[in-house]
């Protein structure tokens, strides 16, 4: 899938027992996994695997927002949500720059993903139909991506972990604007409060999604929990995103799609429904409401931007010619 160790000290083969509980020391005593660290094949191979998809799905998600900057309702709320699209594709070059810390190109990364062979989350395979989606995304998507992201600040993996900190800090940006876009339909006109409905009604199950199959489900919890990759499991984030979004969605006058959402005075928090895990897998293996859309998006968009990757690396190999130049005529 991808060429391994480029950077850094040699791979350990995760058959050397003696390593692998050095290695595991480091990681119960908390200390941070460096790029020139010996490093388990497989731990680099995970970081690769959820570090690149984190960086498609950042870009990817500016698809669905981007479809409302030139419809935005005031030149506030475009200039908002302009710096918020922008913000999420910084995140991405952020998020594969720690990736290549690992030794993998990216192009190679890119090309797993327009391959089909790298995914990015479900949540962006949904439309945007109305105005109040973009207030729907801020509130739930981001606050659904920052609970999972401040757990990511505390990743055992440096590059990874300090990225983490600074996107949080634009994340909650993020989530207030699209909160507040949500305040302002529910205590405005009837039809605007309904709209603020609607999209609740249709992003509240795809939110809870994000967080990936239930426990019993996950295929890599496990060992990138024991890696303290992962902090807490899929349904531990879940949980605590219901339990933290439900009071706002109340304090709007909103109603939950959720028949079984009921509060569970004995664990302290908010009982809900079954999550369509048919609906999950469908749309994570493409078959969602707009993957074939994005897809065909992120190819065209790979293949217009060749011109400038090129010129960008002309210009590098130039100027690195003329420093190389300078520093000889200087001896
Ligand atoms: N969408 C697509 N694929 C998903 C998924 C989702 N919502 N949830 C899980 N999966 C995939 C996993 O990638 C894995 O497939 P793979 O082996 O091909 O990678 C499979 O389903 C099994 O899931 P696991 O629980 O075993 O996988 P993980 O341990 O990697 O947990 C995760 C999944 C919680 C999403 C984890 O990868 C993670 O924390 N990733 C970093 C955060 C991230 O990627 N968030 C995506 C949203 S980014 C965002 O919202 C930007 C914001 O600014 C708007």
């Amino acid at each position: 899938m991808y060429s391994q160790g480029l950077i850094g000290a040699d791979t350990q083969t995760d058959e050397d027992e003696t390593f692998l509980a050095a290695f595991q020391k480091r990681i119960d005593a908390e200390e941070k996994i460096e790029p020139n660290d010996p490093m388990p094949a497989g731990y680099r191979k995970t970081l690769v695997r959820q570090i690149s998809q984190h960086a498609h799905s950042e870009v990817v998600g500016m698809l669905p927002e981007g479809n409302w900057i030139t419809r935005a309702p005031s030149l506030k709320r475009k200039a908002a949500l302009l710096a918020k699209v922008q913000d999420e594709g910084g995140h991405g070059l952020y998020l594969y720059s720690a990736a290549e810390t690992l030794g993998v190109s990216r192009d190679e990364m890119n090309a797993e993903l327009l391959a089909g062979r790298a995914k990015y989350s479900s949540i962006f395979n949904y439309p945007t139909l109305t105005w109040a989606d973009i207030g729907a995304i801020g509130w739930l998507v981001d606050g659904a991506a920052i609970m999972n992201q401040i757990a990511l600040c505390r990743c055992s993996y440096g590059p990874y972990s300090r990225a983490m900190i600074r996107i949080c800090k634009e994340e909650s940006f993020h989530q207030r604007q699209g909160y507040e876009i949500m305040l302002v339909l529910a205590r405005g006109t009837e039809e605007q409060k309904e709209m603020a409905q609607d999209a609740l009604n249709r992003w509240w199950w795809p939110s809870l999604m994000m967080f990936g199959p239930s426990d019993a489900d996950s295929a890599h919890s496990d060992q990138s929990m024991k890696w303290k990759i992962k902090r807490f499991s899929n349904d531990n984030l879940r949980q605590k995103f219901v339990n933290a979004t439900v009071p706002q969605g109340h304090f709007l006058g909103l109603e939950f799609p959720d028949p079984g959402l009921k509060w569970n005075e004995e664990k302290q928090g908010y009982d809900f429904g079954e999550i369509d895990w048919d609906e999950f897998w469908r749309v994570v293996k493409g078959d969602g409401p707009m993957n074939r859309d994005r897809m065909a998006t992120r190819r065209k968009d790979w293949a217009d931007g060749e011109w400038v990757r090129e010129a960008a690396m002309a210009y590098a190999e130039k100027r690195k010619a003329r420093t190389q130049a300078a520093k000889i005529a200087a001896e």
